[in-house]
């Protein structure tokens, strides 16, 4: 029985893709390194020095510790430059209708995040004080495919893993999600996975009776 429905922020409440594709581009302009919107798709639900060692497979020189750290900083301030002209209208389609029928059925609801941005970006679209519980980037050593964030947030919530539901874009989400022995829906990218419970394109195609009886 679903207790709960844990969200993935970037990609299924929010879409951040292009801020995040546009930033990295940037960075590997500025680093003469070669970058498009393929290797973007590898990006999804990873965390930030993990999407930099992505991006340096192609890079013709070995980058040091320190210059790495710098790289992540500056693609993350041209990044937050353009998260500062977000609002509310960057909801997705169909999220705050069906959060809001899940919330009068009494299932609790999470967001769980790979981001250390997650904060602002719920400040950003007016959901800082709506959900039960957050869980993110600064919160986790491991991001996804391991299951950490979403064991976090079902702890913060008190709810057992099984009767915990993920929303996810990204395929390491999804993996992640069945690691934690979670259920998961697979939207977006992550619409074409077989290995999710059920998959749609977004949540606009999801009522909350499909959700809960999941
Ligand atoms: C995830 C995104 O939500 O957050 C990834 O899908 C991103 O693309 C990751 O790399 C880390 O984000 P941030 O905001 O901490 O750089
Ligand atoms: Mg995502």
């Amino acid at each position: 029985m679903i207790q709960a429905v844990i969200l993935d922020l970037d990609g299924v409440v929010v879409s951040t893709d292009e801020q995040h594709y546009q930033a990295w581009q940037r960075l590997a302009d500025e680093e003469g390194i070669p970058f498009d919107r393929e290797t973007n798709h590898r990006l999804r639900g990873v965390s930030r020095m993990a999407s930099l060692e992505i991006i340096l497979e192609r890079a013709t020189r070995d980058y040091s510790d320190d210059e790495k750290a710098e790289m992540a900083a500056r693609k993350n301030g041209y990044y937050r430059q353009m998260l500062a002209a977000m609002s509310p209208e960057a909801i997705l389609p169909g999220v705050m209708d069906l959060l809001d029928a899940v919330r009068a059925c009494g299932v609790a609801l999470a967001v769980a995040s790979s981001s250390r941005n997650t904060p602002y970006i719920l400040e950003r679209i007016g959901l800082d004080d709506y959900f039960d519980a957050v869980a993110d980037g600064n919160d986790i050593t491991h991001s996804k495919p391991d299951p950490e964030v979403f064991l976090l947030a079902a702890e913060r919530l008190g709810v057992a893993p099984d009767n915990c539901l993920v929303v996810e874009d990204a395929r390491a989400g999804i993996e992640a999600a069945l690691a934690g022995g979670m259920k998961a829906l697979g939207v977006g990218d992550a619409a074409g996975d077989d290995r999710a419970d059920a998959t749609a394109p977004d949540l606009s195609a999801v009522t909350v009776d499909d959700l809960l009886a999941m």
